[in-house]
């Protein structure tokens, strides 16, 4: 008979699994060592109860939400990953089409598959962000890509700070697989001048070679950072901040806003849940610039939650990417679909009809 797509993330994951090959399901879901931290994400959120308000009329829901002047339609954004061709053929072009359908912004990483110009070329008018991965031994790099960023329109950069080294990811050393080695992440550096002046033949064994030794950036600090956000007119975006202390830092080196993450546990594992640091950084940066959220959402109250604890938005992350896996842009488009509906229900549940409702709702552990 006719099936649906699943409406339960983990049937949707489960599909995914079987459609992947083993190597880049693995990749895509697992966490870096035995994965505490991944599932502290999930339990972090879990043990957040929400304390819902009635009588609140909830007949016009608008969920849309002001960042760094520009208004997105919903609190929920795509979380940066590359190598979306590890999912799809058709990879973050298929995953952007999808967004723009739902109204919900991308950010597009350093490895995307596509150039980050060839994705703003297939969503005119759409809002993305750009993310980089620092590129310490050619800074200039990383500076070009963010003023490429900005010629092509999108409305931020967003600079991923939890990455100084890759994490012990054992189930992809144990099936000794790396996606960027195989090519999968090539397409921003391919053609950026900057970033080819430094190589010394043009063939893509080159290239691969060249994002490989450069992909660890130990050194990044709080001046790297300034230098990004002189280079261009953009809002920057720290991503990966877990203690209030860093919150703060950002503060002080001009950050216009952060997201709190551990990288989908991907990291250094046996880090704190996302949710459990929520409360205490939102606390710290008390509404100076926005902080986004990401780690484990899987469902509209997931948002509620995020939200109700100070998030001004949050980022999702594998669920698309098993869409995507499962049927390109029409997964992507269902996923969001099941996960914003969910959302709306969600939001009206708790007497929330707007961000700043969702915002202000209390919780428990
Ligand atoms: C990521 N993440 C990530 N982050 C980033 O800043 N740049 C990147 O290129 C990637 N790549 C990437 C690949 C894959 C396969 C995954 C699963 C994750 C981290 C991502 O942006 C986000 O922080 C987490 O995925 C959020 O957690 P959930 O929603 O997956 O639980």
């Amino acid at each position: 008979g006719e099936t649906h797509f699943p409406y339960r993330f983990e049937n949707v994951e489960k599909k995914a699994q079987e459609v992947l090959p083993k190597e880049a399901f693995d990749y895509i879901q697992s966490g870096a060592g035995r994965e505490e931290t991944l599932s502290n994400n999930r339990t972090s959120l879990e043990q957040v109860k929400i304390v819902p308000r009635m009588l609140q009329n909830v007949g016009n829901i608008d969920l849309s939400v002001k960042l760094f002047g520009n208004t997105y339609k919903q609190p929920v954004f795509l979380a940066p990953i590359g190598m979306q061709k590890l999912a799809h053929p058709e990879a973050e072009l298929a995953t952007v089409r999808a967004a723009k359908k739902h109204g919900v912004p991308m950010i597009v990483s350093t490895a995307s598959t596509f150039s980050l110009e060839e994705i703003a070329k297939e969503v005119p008018d759409h809002p993305l962000w750009y993310q980089i991965y620092w590129n310490e031994r050619h800074p200039d790099v990383s500076i070009n890509m963010a003023v490429r960023a900005e010629q092509a329109g999108y409305d931020a950069i967003v600079v991923t700070v939890d990455t100084v080294l890759i994490g012990w990811r054992e189930r992809d050393l144990e099936n000794q697989f790396s996606p960027l080695k195989a090519g999968y992440g090539l397409a921003n550096f391919k053609n950026d001048e900057a970033f080819m002046s430094h190589l010394d033949g043009t063939d893509d064994d080159t290239i691969v070679r060249g994002i490989v030794e450069n992909f660890a950036h130990p050194t990044l600090n709080w001046k790297d950072i300034e230098k990004i956000k002189k280079a261009t007119g953009l809002p920057v975006i720290v991503k990966g901040i877990l203690d209030p202390e860093d919150a703060r830092f950002a503060l002080e080196h001009g950050v216009d806003g952060i997201i709190v993450s551990n990288h989908g546990g991907r990291q250094l594992d046996g880090v704190i849940g996302s949710a459990e640091a929520l409360p205490t950084i939102v606390e710290e940066i008390n509404g100076q610039i926005p902080v986004l959220f990401d780690g484990g959402i899987r469902r509209g109250a997931d948002v509620v939650k995020a939200l109700a604890l100070g998030a001004d938005a949050v980022l999702v992350g594998r669920p698309f990417m098993y869409g995507l896996a499962i049927d390109g842009e029409n997964g992507v488009s269902n996923v969001l679909e099941h996960l914003l509906s969910d959302l709306h229900v969600s939001a009206g549940l708790a007497g929330s009809p707007d961000v700043r409702t969702l915002k202000a709702l209390k919780t428990r552990k």
